[in-house]
């Protein structure tokens, strides 16, 4: 694992939109308010040719309802960003479903998987206990049941696909993740919480982190 301590959040967001404008292959985008002004600034990106923007998580909902993962990266990313949204028209398990197989007929390969840190240890939407934390087959899950606000359902890329990624790069910012950063990326981590169990086989980990959100690993 690369650990990459950033000044503050403004840092990370810089340090995250410069990967995302360089990226190419298929790309999974994080929720959340983290990966928010990273992806404004990656919206200076003209030529997004060659690249698939995937959502890691999204919460079921319409896309211009508050809590859409993929609202809020389309409207920071603009319209030119080519984004597959989770069909959540269709019922909780038949669009994860169908979104698990949209990707898997792309490939099923993520080239890097932007992610967060939630304060319980939870990323994507890969909840402590959760029965989407034992899917071993599928690439892309179902969450009935959110173990945090906004309390929506979910559909998230499982372990599978994180375990296949090229490289993953978690962005975490804020004191409030001090406590989850050494679970998830301590010595030894803590594997009750779901990021410290997302390590790709061959790709490459790399944490960029605010010296807050850090402040409990050195
Ligand atoms: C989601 C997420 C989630 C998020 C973390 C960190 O849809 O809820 O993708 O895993 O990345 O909860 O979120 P913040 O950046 O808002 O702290």
């Amino acid at each position: 694992m690369n650990l990459e301590v950033l000044d503050d959040k403004e840092a990370v967001a810089q340090r995250a939109a410069e990967i995302l404008t360089t990226a190419t292959g298929h790309v999974a985008l994080s929720g959340g308010s983290t990966p928010k002004r990273a992806y404004a600034l990656a919206a200076a990106r003209e030529d997004w040719s060659g690249v698939t923007l995937w959502m890691g998580d999204e919460r079921h909902v319409p896309p211009d309802d508050e809590d859409s993962n993929y609202g809020m990266a389309r409207a920071q990313l603009g319209e030119a960003a080519p984004i597959e949204p989770v069909r959540v028209e269709l019922g909780l398990g038949e669009a994860a479903a169908d979104y698990g197989r949209r990707f898997r007929d792309a490939g099923g390969r993520l080239d890097l998987a932007l992610m967060g840190l939630g304060p319980d240890g939870h990323t994507a939407s890969l909840f402590p206990g959760k029965p989407a934390l034992e899917e071993r087959d599928h690439l892309v899950a179902a969450v009935p049941e959110p173990g945090l606000d906004p309390r929506v359902p979910r559909v998230t890329m499982t372990f599978k696909a994180f375990d296949l990624a090229g490289q993953v790069v978690f962005l975490v910012a804020g004191e409030d993740k001090a406590e989850a950063m050494v679970r998830a990326f301590g010595d030894p981590p803590d594997l009750g919480a779901p990021s410290a169990r997302v390590r790709p086989l061959s790709g490459r980990l790399l944490v960029l982190a605010d010296r807050a959100a850090a402040a409990g690993l050195r």
